[in-house]
């Protein structure tokens, strides 16, 4: 994996509508967005030089800035299109592709009024997000004292830059202890999702996932519901209480960056990689690179 600062870097990234050099693709100190959080983001994967999902990923990146009250000024067709040629223009085989939508500089209270809406895309080699070898071992999480919020207390639905505060704290936490990531229970108690992915408990042979009511409804959750419901695997999605982990035989996550993650062991509980997830995994890959 490189190691070159995101913002020291050759090459293109898409800008307000145009293709500028990456180290020119700047914003100003004052922008409503780094202050006050207006700012809405995709990811993407990019497999064999075709982005997975693209319309499903930029519609949401429409439907999370709507939920932060702004409109993005370029069409689902034309961010799709500029991604496409952004991936074509860096020569990206495999890798990841990251649309940001942001409130700009013109005003700065925390009123929104006044200020345009911006957005970029940028696109980078990107391999597997721990490393293959997790895909056999699994990987370690710890249960956060950082949960997700309330539906009328943030806006869960959207992938907003501002929630991922609660992500970074958790993560840095986990990491620090000696976890990979971090698993976040809901307001409410309940087990939610892990920072960056939805989480999935198997239960004799079948796949049990909590309700996203409290989280982003991940497309790659959507799809691996899909492709369980194709491989004959029952799904349950329901409230899940944090004892549910004592239950589950195989335990993984689902997201555009983590793919299916095995997951190995959750604070004191341990897990196989066992045949449903890895069915799944194995399907997933599959799809993804399914022209
Ligand atoms: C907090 C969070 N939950 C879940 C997901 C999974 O979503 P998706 O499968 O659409 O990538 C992501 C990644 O986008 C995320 O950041």
């Amino acid at each position: 994996m490189t190691s070159l600062p995101f913002d020291d870097r050759d090459g293109v990234i898409w800008y307000d509508g145009a293709f500028v050099p990456w180290r020119d693709a700047r914003l100003h100190v004052l922008s409503h967005g780094l202050h006050y959080g207006g700012g809405v983001f995709e990811g993407m994967r990019v497999y064999d030089g075709a982005i997975f999902k693209l319309t499903e990923h930029t519609e949401r990146l429409h439907t999370s800035a709507h939920a932060l009250g702004f409109a993005i000024p370029f069409g689902v067709p034309e961010l799709a299109d500029a991604s496409e040629e952004l991936v074509r223009r860096q020569g990206i085989a495999d890798g990841y592709v990251r649309p940001v939508a942001w409130r700009g500089g013109e005003q700065l209270s925390v009123s929104s009024a006044g200020n345009r809406v911006h957005v970029a895309i940028a696109t980078w080699e990107w391999p597997r997000l721990f490393g293959d070898a997790t895909q056999e071992e699994g990987i370690r999480l710890g249960t956060s004292r950082w949960r997700r919020p309330a539906p009328d207390t943030a806006p869960v639905h959207a992938k907003a830059a501002s929630l991922y505060n609660i992500c970074t704290l958790a993560r840095d936490e986990a990491e620090a202890a000696g976890y990979d990531d971090a698993l976040l229970l809901d307001h409410r108690g309940l087990l939610a999702e892990a920072t960056g992915a939805n989480l999935f408990l198997v239960i004799g042979g079948a796949l049990h996932t909590p309700v996203p009511d409290t989280f982003l409804n991940g497309i790659t959750r959507q799809t691996v519901i899909g492709l369980a419901d194709d491989l004959g695997i029952p799904v349950h999605e329901r409230p899940l209480e944090p004892d549910a982990l004592a239950d589950a035989d195989e335990v993984f996550l689902t997201g555009t960056a983590y793919e299916v993650q095995p997951v190995r062991a959750v604070d004191g509980h341990r897990y196989r990689v066992g045949k449903v997830t890895s069915a799944l995994a194995v399907a997933y890959a599959r799809l993804v690179r399914t022209p």
